[in-house]
């Protein structure tokens, strides 16, 4: 179901205000991401890197773990904020996946630029012809 113009302003907030968390000593490329979830919460994530840079996680998996072990299961619409110019940037191919795990096709992604506008997409836009859980064999 769409958001309303309200939800939208709050989500992209969330997600502006996340990414003043984010942890990004090596990259400096901050990523804020804000899940609504369908009872109304939003749980925050932001990127946090590591010295073995391969460890670091994005905003989108940060946001997305924290909100299953709180015992969500039912997501609305993501926002992801990051401070490049026009047009904002998109997940990553390994968040696509993540994101994919937990969401339908039409799950709409809100991505915000550095000015603070943003662009819609959804979930089967940017991760078409996925493989999910129902790909799995059921076990013997
Ligand atoms: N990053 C995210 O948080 N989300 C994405 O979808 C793309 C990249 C982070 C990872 C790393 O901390 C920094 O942005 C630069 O790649």
């Amino acid at each position: 179901m769409a958001l309303s113009p309200t939800e939208i302003t709050t989500l992209t907030k969330h997600a502006i205000e996340a990414k003043s968390k984010a942890y990004c000593p090596y990259s400096n490329f901050r990523v804020g991401a804000a899940l609504l979830t369908t009872s109304g919460d939003i749980i925050s994530g932001a990127n946090v890197e590591n010295a073995s840079y391969p460890v670091g996680t994005c905003a989108e998996r940060v946001a997305f773990g924290t909100a299953i072990v709180a015992g969500h299961r039912d997501f609305k619409a993501l926002a992801v904020a990051t401070d490049t110019k026009p047009p904002a940037a998109s997940p990553c191919g390994m968040c696509r996946q993540f994101i994919r795990e937990f969401t339908s096709a039409d799950f709409p992604i809100y991505l915000v630029d550095g000015d603070g506008g943003y662009r819609v997409t959804t979930r089967g836009e940017l991760l078409p012809d996925s493989f999910g859980p129902e790909n799995l064999l059921p076990p013997s």
